[in-house]
Order: structure tokens, then C-alpha cells, then sequence
């Protein structure tokens, strides 16, 4: 077992993890961050993607004690903390760009960290930066076009960036026996 320490949503965990343990299965399984999805087992589907120290990254692709000290953003940390949506969740719900929703919370945090890095992107931006991502239902069509509204929001002011809080200064901390 090796000890590590997350910053997950702004909250700080403390746990014993065995090295083979992926991001994605210490965020679901201990943490309980059941937001953050399985859609494949090869790395391809996206649907866990998380952002780690505000890069998006595949969480399956991830092993928790490559985490260790980083701050982790999963799709439940992102709305305000009075529940306000983040632009790019508003988006997607008002360009209903979604159908079975499996792909969602990857998908958005894509765009998160997507317009994090363009926050003007054309049409073909956007399906280049998200090619990591699949949808089986929508055709991504209303996906793109939730990105451009996101952008357009954010650039109004209308969002900010998702948390960043270091593992050091989180509010609080959980011991988890093994
Ligand atoms: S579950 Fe991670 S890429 Fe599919
Ligand atoms: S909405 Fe069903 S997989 Fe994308």
C-alpha cells in the first residue's frame, strides 16, 4: 500500500491505495465520485475524463499514486459551490447536447479544459480538442454548439475558471483505514 494525498473537488483525502489502483477507481470506489464514469477499458472512450492540477486527463489512464499531491476536479466539483451550474454544464443542458448522458460528465470537463486553453474556438477546434471523447447518441453536432455557447458565456464574464485548490490547502481531511 502506498499513502497518498488528493485534493479532490477542494476537499483533501488522505488514503492507503495499492499502486495498481487507477484514478478513476479510487475516485469512484473510495471517494465515491461516481460522476466520473467507465465507458471502455482501452483508454478510448473518454467518459472519465477528470482534470488533474487543471489539465484534463483520462482518469483509466492514470494510476491514483500518479495523483498523489495533485489537485483533482471531477464533473461534481464544477458548479459553484451554491449550486450555480458552470457555463459549459449550463450549455449542455440548454443545447440539450446530450441524450443518454454516459459520455456528459467527460465530455464537459473536455470542454472545460478545452476553452481553458482556446476560449475562442471554431468548429473544427472544438472536435479536434474533444476527439478523445465519444458519443454514442447525439451526432455531437449540439456538442459543438454547446462549447461555442460556453465560450461566448464565458467570455461575457459569465463563468469562471473550475477550482484549483492545491492538496496543501484544502478545508478538510479524511483518514481512510485499509
Ligand atoms: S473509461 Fe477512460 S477512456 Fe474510457
Ligand atoms: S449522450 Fe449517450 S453516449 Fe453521449
Amino acid at each position: 500500500m502506498t499513502r497518498i494525498k488528493l485534493n479532490v473537488d477542494g476537499v483533501r483525502y488522505d488514503d492507503d491505495v495499492e499502486p495498481r489502483t487507477l484514478l478513476v477507481q479510487h475516485l469512484r470506489d473510495r471517494i465515491g465520485k461516481v460522476g466520473t464514469v467507465v465507458g471502455c477499458d482501452t483508454s478510448n472512450c473518454g467518459a472519465c475524463t477528470v482534470l488533474l492540477d487543471g489539465v484534463s486527463v483520462k482518469s483509466c489512464s492514470v494510476l491514483a499514486v500518479q495523483a498523489d499531491g495533485k489537485a483533482v476536479t471531477t464533473i461534481e466539483g464544477l458548479a459553484e459551490p451554491g449550486g450555480a451550474l458552470h457555463p459549459v454544464q449550463r450549455a449542455f443542458h440548454e443545447r440539450h447536447a446530450l441524450q443518454c448522458g454516459y459520455c456528459t460528465p467527460g465530455m464537459i470537463m473536455a470542454s472545460v479544459s478545452l476553452l481553458a486553453d482556446n476560449p475562442d474556438p471554431t468548429d473544427a477546434e472544438i472536435r479536434e480538442g474533444l476527439e478523445g471523447n465519444l458519443c454514442r447518441c447525439t451526432g455531437y453536432q449540439n456538442i459543438v454548439r454547446a462549447v461555442h455557447d460556453a465560450a461566448a458565456a464565458m467570455a461575457d464574464g459569465g463563468g469562471a475558471a473550475p477550482p484549483q485548490v492545491p492538496a496543501q490547502a484544502a478545508p478538510e481531511q479524511r483518514e481512510v483505514a485499509v
